[in-house]
């Protein structure tokens, strides 16, 4: 498939005057990482993430009409009830590459109202749920002045859209596993859109928890679109791109089967490589604090001593993911409460677990 497939249909008039619509999309977390890219927002190896459910963003897309039609793409964007200028090189940015998929958009003009459940200043990625959020709203809005579009091809486009604002965005639309990037032995997997993982996948899988431990709450020095850029002349480059393919194959068997210590083996490996990437790109950096990496030996000695499947991930910044089984959820709730917790700033932390994908509310 090409990206020709969701250049939408041309439409002889614009019946809509006005109207809203509304989705709720979430985070997610990935198991095997996407850190590096090509144009337009395409990765350089496969990844796979959990969907989650309890961090999300809510958004309304409010449209009207143009009075005047014109070339412009005109919006605003109210974040938390207030204007929120700052976000409006990002999304004219994205409204900007997706205009050749949906060039309807110049007939209006919009409101875009914003919401996250998790803290503003969390250090958790709102790119991910904030753009896959605004990608169905327009697909909304397609699907109203195009009724004949397939619920298959309205998430399918939602997720090609929404990768076009962030990479990762393309994973946000559906759950509670899915693939992005193609990979050869993952059938139907797109460079273009994320899909749901095709295979079997263990019970132990379907409800699998994920704790967010918020060590360090700041802005990132070095942004994601920054980082994947010095994958470029990254000197490990090659042999990541490799590495990271080779994990998506050995999860097959794992997710199939519920293989938890194979699953910590690629995990954990996952996370440290990202980290170990920007660590030896040029210029270097780190992300990690002290507090991560005292919350990582805590959880190695933890499942020394007690045998849980306890294991973390990470994604581009200080935070740690525990991810665990739905039945260890009590135990790793008291470990958590009483050891880690302590790490975190203001001892925040949230508890989420996989999810089955955005609503329209
Ligand atoms: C480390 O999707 O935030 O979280 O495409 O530039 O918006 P852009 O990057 P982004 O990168 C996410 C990187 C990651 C790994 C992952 O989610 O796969």
């Amino acid at each position: 498939m090409t990206d020709s497939h969701f250049k939408s249909k041309k439409l002889d008039s614009i019946p809509l005057e006005k109207g809203s619509f509304s989705w709720q999309s979430p985070s997610n977390i990935a198991l095997v990482k996407y850190w590096g890219k090509k144009d337009p927002q395409i990765p350089m190896n496969a990844s796979i993430s959990f969907t989650l459910s309890t961090c999300n963003t809510r958004t309304t897309l409010i449209y009207r009409k143009k009075e005047r039609p014109d070339n412009k793409m005109r919006f605003k964007v109210i974040f938390e009830g207030k204007p929120k200028p700052e976000f409006h090189p990002k999304v004219e940015e994205f409204l900007g590459r997706i205009h050749a998929y949906q060039p309807f958009l110049n007939a209006y003009e919009f409101e875009i109202h914003t919401d996250n459940s998790f803290p503003h200043s969390s250090g958790i990625a709102s790119s991910a749920s904030g753009m896959s959020a605004l990608a169905l709203c327009l697909m909304s809005l397609e699907r109203k002045l195009d009724p004949s579009i397939s619920d298959e091809y309205f998430n399918r486009k939602a997720s090609f859209l929404a990768r076009l604002g962030s990479g990762s965005a393309a994973r946000s639309i559906e759950g509670p596993l899915v693939v992005w990037g193609e990979h050869s032995a993952i059938e139907s997997s797109s460079d273009l859109y994320g899909i749901t993982y095709p295979y079997q996948v263990h019970e132990v899988f379907h409800d699998y928890q994920d704790a967010i431990l918020l060590v360090d709450k700041g802005v990132k020095q070095v942004s994601s679109t920054v980082g994947h850029g010095l994958m470029h002349q990254h000197p490990f480059a090659k042999q990541r791109f490799q590495q990271a393919n080779d994990h998506m194959k050995r999860l097959i068997p794992v997710l199939e089967k519920g293989d938890l210590d194979s699953f910590i083996q690629i995990v954990e490996k996952e996370a440290l490589s990202l980290h170990a990437m920007m660590m030896t790109s040029k210029p270097y950096f780190i992300l990690m604090r002290p507090n991560t990496l005292e919350i990582i030996e805590r959880i190695w000695a933890y499942r020394r001593e007690t045998g849980s499947k306890l294991c973390f991930t990470l994604d581009a910044g200080a935070n740690v993911h525990l991810l665990y089984r739905n039945d260890e959820k009590d135990l790793v709730k008291t470990f958590l409460e009483a050891e880690l917790a302590a790490f975190c700033q203001n001892n925040q932390f949230i508890y989420d677990q996989a999810g089955r994908g955005a609503k329209e509310f």
